[in-house]
């Protein structure tokens, strides 16, 4: 198998040329740069010095943390012996001392889970590696989950995601949002099982991944305080409503929209902060490219409003207003005592403080 070379940051890395995006051989993905990037970042701001990467591939991940972070520990771990022999050229190519393990991570994690960060990149969901990464991690560890597994996250696969993720789902105009949600809804449920909390450091979605950081907390006590976070949503696909409602004590039957449709029960999803403000600005000084700092003014921003963003296009659809400009909904929001923002999640999408009458009454 002939080999490219590839370069990111300062160093370069051999991948066989006909790499495919999943399969046994060997994977290397250029669009992951920038998960790459604030993996690093993340590293750099909470000073860590002994990382778990836990499924490295050809370890471009591995090898740039060790560049570019001075007194660092850097393992990497991969299961395929074939990708092992391009890890391990490209750590004598790049000169880096990596700690190499060649083991299922899931057996790694249950001899070995003291790492200061342990970052997963799966393909798909990291569903499988959750249970060990939460029940081995210690007090104060940071992890760092990518998912690409979006069709199921996002609602389009309804049944998976109960069976994956144990929650309703639906199509929604605010499907990448959903699928944040269901995703560290998924964690913090999963961390309860073994009294652990979470606490959301960073996390967003660009192009085809979500990526979530998290601290781990060892303390029944911060773990229900994590499950507060968790609730249902209710949606109506006909008016756009939608809020999060607490189970607890309320009588299903009675949820009707004020349009008159049933409310779909969607969840339970996290309905807490995805992203810790003070984190964002920390990591703004850590990353370089343009797309990454826009990323996280968005998410900075987002988080003054919890309520899922609306597709602003649809909405004026089928109120049968006329489309106006973001900036300019923002301000008339503004004017009415309301608050309306942008969001990293979709071009189309608006956050907005009030509800479907009030968006109705600013859009006109
Ligand atoms: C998406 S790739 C990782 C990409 C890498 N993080 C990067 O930045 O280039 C996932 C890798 O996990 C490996 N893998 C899959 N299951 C594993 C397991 N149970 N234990 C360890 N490695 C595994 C695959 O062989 C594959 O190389």
């Amino acid at each position: 198998m002939a080999n490219i070379k590839i370069k990111e940051g300062d160093i370069e890395i051999s991948i066989p040329e006909n790499e495919k995006l999943s399969g046994k051989i060997p994977f290397f993905n250029p669009i992951m740069k920038f998960n790459r990037d604030f993996t690093i970042g993340i590293a750099k701001i909470f000073n860590v010095r002994r990382f778990l990467d836990g499924l490295s591939a050809c370890g471009a991940l591995s090898i740039r943390m060790k560049k570019e972070i001075e007194d660092i520990e850097v393992n990497a771990n991969e299961i395929n012996r074939e990708t092992i022999k391009f890890l391990q050229q490209n750590k004598e190519d790049n000169n880096v001392a990596l700690v190499i393990h060649n083991k299922d991570l899931n057996l790694l994690l249950n001899e070995d889970g003291n790492f200061d960060f342990i970052d997963i990149d799966p393909f798909g969901s990291p569903v499988p590696f959750l249970s060990n990464v939460l029940s081995n991690a210690r007090h104060n560890a940071i992890i760092g989950i990518t998912a690409t597994d979006l069709g199921t996250l996002c609602g389009r696969f309804k049944d998976a995601s109960v069976r994956r993720y144990g929650t309703f789902s639906a199509e929604t105009d605010f499907d990448k949002e959903f699928g944040l949600r269901n995703l560290i809804g998924y964690v913090a449920r999963e961390a309860a099982k073994y009294e652990v909390g979470i606490e959301i450091l960073f996390s967003y979605y660009f192009m085809h991944y979500f990526k979530v950081y998290f601290r781990v907390k060892r303390s029944r006590s911060r773990a229900d305080e994590t499950l507060k976070n968790l609730n249902f949503l209710l949606y109506c696909d006909i008016s756009m409503s939608r809020r999060y409602f607490d189970i607890d004590g309320v009588d299903v039957n009675k949820n009707f929209c004020e349009c008159g449709n049933k409310f779909k029960i969607l969840g339970p999803i996290w309905k807490g902060k995805f992203a810790a403000q003070n984190v964002c600005d920390l990591l703004s000084k850590e990353v370089k490219e343009k797309t990454e700092q826009k990323i996280l003014t968005l998410v900075k921003e987002e988080q003054n409003i919890l309520v899922p963003y609306y597709n602003i296009h649809k909405f004026c659809k089928i109120a049968h207003i006329q489309i106006k400009g973001t900036e300019e909904i923002i301000k008339i929001a503004d004017e009415s005592g309301l608050r309306a923002t942008k969001t990293h999640f979709d071009g189309k999408g608006l956050r907005f403080s009030g509800n479907v009458k009030e968006l109705t009454e600013i859009l006109k």
